[in-house]
């Protein structure tokens, strides 16, 4: 910590510490030291840009990309809004906490992006790991029913269908699956063009119809309804039930689409960043049994260490760990902590509230049936904080290192710029957004990064690019005729 020259106000230690009198001093310097691999220095961090910088790189070459963990992948999205798109639109929202239809209006006149109505379906796990054929089927029908209920049947709307999962775009409409992440595994989609299993379940029920499908990552989504507010809006970001980020790059970098100039919004999947072994240092016990244990082992590194599917089960297994060397519970597990996925992401955010946090931890290990007393308890929101921050601090050293990136692309020696962010990790953690910008302040001390809120960039984003390629079309058009 302090040897690496970190300015006041970056301490590492945490704010919250088991009393350290009496015995207790001693059961904090040992859980202390099962917590250290968990607290990255700052010099870390610029060390971990400094690698994602150089696999961006690679992702974004035209040979070097088979083998980029990084993938940095085109959208075909060349604009942000400028403020005369308008119409309405429907918009699918698959791959975030709940799987939502939506009818948006973009009003003009207003610049306001209007949410008509929405509505939500769930995904059953056995539809989320069956078929593909199945899955689609499912999306279809939840569309036609809210068709039904909107009395939409019969008007062809364009729509967007936020699809956040990486893919291979070949066009705005045309967007084959790399792999799965998350929770989802349906077979026969990995290598398959989404938008046209959407259409081909859509016509085996023969009974409406669709207009042009613009497709579209959950972090363009959120860049593009940020957008319409604030024009230097040029990243997305999102620290939800995954991770991941997209920003705008020059044409001329961007060396597997053709054409020079202007620029090119380009879906990070900064999740895979790791996958090639290149994070092997900063990886715990507890990240490596995650990874084991998760449904695509060796696959999202960094976003096991980082987003909402995973944090509550790091923290588990550093509860379990702590217990078993007696530093915790007595030594006593209880079949609650035992059990993978018991120990829920939100508990972290309940945990870490700074007013009630300490009754919350109590409540919680209740629950969990746990036996523990006033220490525990302590030690328990210790644990929350420390996974909770390094998540949030690796967060920061990857939205550095793209600050940074568009700022010596543009040959500034200072940027200011502001990202557009969405997610239930970012939403609801106590401090995980002042952390996040803290560390991002010292990474990209050049650049003056803003943080503004989607307000539902999934579904008024998805919209919002439909939006932007149909008056892109439109010019196209005109100055063709
Ligand atoms: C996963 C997906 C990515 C998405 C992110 C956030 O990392 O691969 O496409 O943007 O989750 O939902």
């Amino acid at each position: 910590g302090e040897a690496s020259g970190e300015p006041p106000g970056f301490s590492l230690s945490s704010r919250v510490q088991p009393d350290p009198s009496g015995s207790e001093t001693c059961v904090c310097l040992q859980v202390e030291k099962h917590l250290e691999p968990f607290r990255l220095s700052l010099e870390k961090l610029q060390d971990v840009s400094a690698r994602l910088r150089k696999d961006m790189l690679r992702g974004l070459g035209k040979h070097a990309h088979h083998r980029a963990a990084v993938k940095m992948l085109p959208t075909f999205v060349r604009a942000t809004p400028d403020g005369t798109e308008k119409g309405d639109f429907l918009a699918l929202d698959l791959g975030g906490t709940n799987f939502r239809v939506l009818h948006v209006r973009v009003l003009e006149e207003e610049q306001r992006v209007l949410k008509m109505d929405s509505q939500i379906c769930a995904i059953p796990q056995e539809i989320m790991l069956g078929t593909g054929e199945k899955l689609f089927d499912h999306i279809a029908a939840c569309l036609a029913e809210f068709l039904d209920s909107q009395k939409l049947r019969g008007q062809t709307l364009p729509l967007g269908f936020t699809f956040s999962f990486p893919c291979e775009q070949k066009e705005i409409d045309k967007s084959i699956l790399i792999r799965w992440t998350k929770g989802f595994n349906c077979s026969g989609v990995e290598g398959e063009d989404v938008v046209r299993l959407l259409k081909e379940a859509i016509h085996r029920r023969g009974d409406y119809d669709i207009g042009s499908v613009a497709m579209v990552n959950d972090t363009v989504g959120t860049m593009m309804s940020c957008g319409y507010r604030d024009q230097s809006c040029e990243i997305g970001m999102i620290i939800g039930t995954g991770t991941n980020a997209c920003y705008m790059e020059e044409m001329k970098n961007v060396k597997r689409v053709e054409g020079e100039d202007g620029r090119m919004c380009i879906n990070t999947e900064w999740g895979g960043f790791g996958d090639d072994g290149s994070l092997k240092d900063i990886l715990t016990e507890f990240d490596e049994e995650v990874d084991k244990t998760s449904i695509n082992p060796g696959v999202h590194t960094f976003e096991k260490m980082i987003s909402g599917m995973y944090l509550g089960e790091i923290v588990r297994l550093v509860l379990l760990k702590l217990t078993e060397e007696k530093l915790l519970f007595k030594g006593c597990p209880s079949e609650a902590l035992l059990t993978p996925g018991s120990f829920e992401t939100k508990f972290i955010s309940e945990i870490e509230e700074p007013d009630s946090g300490l009754e919350n931890a109590k409540k919680i290990l209740t629950k969990l049936a746990l036996d523990w007393d006033l220490v525990d308890a302590c030690v328990a929101r210790l644990v929350c904080d420390t996974v909770s921050s390094r998540s949030a601090r690796l967060c920061a050293a990857a939205l550095a290192t793209i600050a940074n990136r568009i700022r010596t692309n543009r040959g500034l020696d200072h940027l200011k710029t502001t990202v557009g962010v969405d997610g239930t990790v970012y939403r609801k953690h106590p401090n995980f957004s002042d952390e996040l910008q803290a560390a991002v302040r010292l990474l990209a001390p050049k650049c003056d990064v803003s943080f503004l809120i989607s307000e539902d960039g999934s579904g008024k984003g998805a919209a919002m690019v439909t939006a932007v390629a149909q008056r892109l079309a439109l010019h196209c058009m005109l100055n063709f005729l």
